[in-house]
């Protein structure tokens, strides 16, 4: 094999056959073939794509490049929930407790922030003692115990899709549908779990920016899934606004508590129990999506959702005393930016937002950049309300010192107002896991 001649293949609108594929994700992980090439090969798949049947093979090849966690001595359907990334997406945080509570065993390995997306793992490290990192079978045992473990992706689970990420960042091409369905359903299927709830975000806060590009994503993880013998349920959600009204990390924390207390963003609220409901149905606790999501709401009027998420943050190490005392933000000084006129709110930009929480040091623009977990803004208004001049818009945390007058105005850019009341679909599309479309093809096969 040459790599060259791949490269070339690819370049020219061809077929990688699986050996090629193969060959160049094993040669790349073992260190045999340097960035450039593999960067070079990423360009080219970024802009000639990828058939079915290349993505499913590359997705083996980097599924088979580490570990795949055991998660038989856990009973029940054990169910993974992933979402594509957004702006005050704080769904796994409110969703997961509601559905472990409803008996669901979930193993939950997120991610960190990046760029204008959040990641949970960030989130839960705002919590004060809370420790993300767990060795493998201690986040077995914690399911066990538990039925809820939420930490870091363990660093031996697909590797090759680790190395892969980082050199997409640094070269432009991270925004390629084959490529973001490998990375995700590479590390979907080494997990543990049985069944998978997807939430593709589309919109200008999200990497798809239309509902044409979501959708083909949507299909293409599905159809992943089912090959995997892993049913898959997706669903095709809006993130042309933030989704709650916190961005940042205790905020967002903050936020899922009054979620599972049956407060907080109505759009936030209503996108967890739906996703919780599927997580529930897919645990085969729930034989519909009405009675999943009759379950979840039961989870946040009988208070079992909170003490799921208190059990699991007390098992991880956190201090719980902070939920009953509220506010997680000590450090912070809170300015609250007002209305200068009345009117509907008819747009909040989520990817101005998510800058402003960025430029404070909520978030971070390289990997392994450091965070304030705690700066962050919330938004007092929802999309559709009629404000008055004067009316507060957001709260911003934001750190203490310092001038940040531009940071207001910025933040104030992001919350436009009109004549008419204006809302969006929170969901446009959903296709459920079915089991006549599961083709059970195990990835081991495929990449010998
Ligand atoms: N999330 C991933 O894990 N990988 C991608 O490529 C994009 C989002
Ligand atoms: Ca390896």
């Amino acid at each position: 094999m040459n790599p060259v001649r791949i490269i070339e293949k690819k370049r020219d609108g061809k077929t990688l056959n699986p050996k090629e594929i193969q060959w160049m994700i094993q040669q790349y992980d073992e260190g045999s073939i340097p960035d450039y090439q593999m960067a070079a090969l990423l360009m080219a798949i970024y802009y000639q794509g990828m058939n079915d049947e290349e993505i499913w093979t590359m997705t083996c090849a980097m599924a088979a490049s580490g570990d795949t966690i055991d998660l038989s001595s856990v009973p029940g359907i054990k169910v993974d929930k992933h979402s594509t990334g957004g702006v005050g997406d704080t769904v796994t945080l409110a969703a997961l407790p509601l559905a472990a509570a409803a008996g669901v065993p979930i193993l939950k390995m997120s991610g960190r922030a990046l760029g204008i997306t959040g990641g949970t793992a960030d989130k839960l490290e705002s919590i004060p003692g809370y420790r993300t990192a767990l060795p493998e079978d201690q986040m077995i045992r914690q399911v066990q115990q538990c039925r809820l473990a939420m930490v870091t992706q363990s660093s031996r689970l697909a590797p090759a899709d680790g190395q892969i990420y980082s050199l997409r960042d640094a070269t432009a091409t991270v925004e390629s549908i084959p490529l973001i369905a490998a990375s995700i359903m590479s590390k979907k299927i080494v997990s543990g779990s049985e069944a998978l709830i997807l939430d593709v975000k589309c919109g200008r806060g999200a990497f798809m920016k239309d509902v044409r590009q979501a959708e083909e994503l949507a299909r293409i993880l599905r159809r992943i899934g089912n090959l995997a013998g892993l049913p898959t349920t997706v669903f095709l959600t809006d993130m042309t606004v933030p989704l709650g009204q916190a961005i940042g990390n205790s905020v967002e924390v903050d936020e899922a508590v009054e979620v599972l207390r049956g407060r907080g963003s109505c759009r936030l609220r209503s996108l967890c129990i739906i996703l919780a409901g599927a997580m529930i149905k897919a645990g085969g606790v729930a034989s519909s999506q009405a009675e999943g999501e009759e379950k979840a709401k039961n989870g946040i009027t009988s208070g079992s959702g909170l003490e799921q998420f208190k059990q699991c943050i007390e098992a991880q190490g956190g201090d719980t005393q902070w939920i009953d005392k509220g506010q997680l933000t000590p450090k912070t000084r809170c300015v609250t930016v007002y209305a200068q006129k009345s009117g509907y709110i008819t747009d909040i930009d989520p990817v101005i937002l998510a800058e402003t929480v960025i430029r404070m040091g909520g978030g971070r623009m390289k990997k392994g950049d450091p965070i304030d977990h705690f700066v962050g803004l919330r938004l007092k208004q929802d999309m559709g309300t009629f404000v008055h001049t004067g009316d507060p818009l957001l709260n911003l945390y934001m750190p203490q010192g310092g001038d940040w007058k531009s940071i207001e105005s910025q933040a104030e850019s992001a919350v436009r107002m009109g004549e008419n009341p204006r809302s969006l679909p929170l969901i446009y599309k959903m296709w459920e896991s079915d089991n006549n479309d599961l083709e059970n093809q195990d990835f081991r096969t495929i990449i010998k």
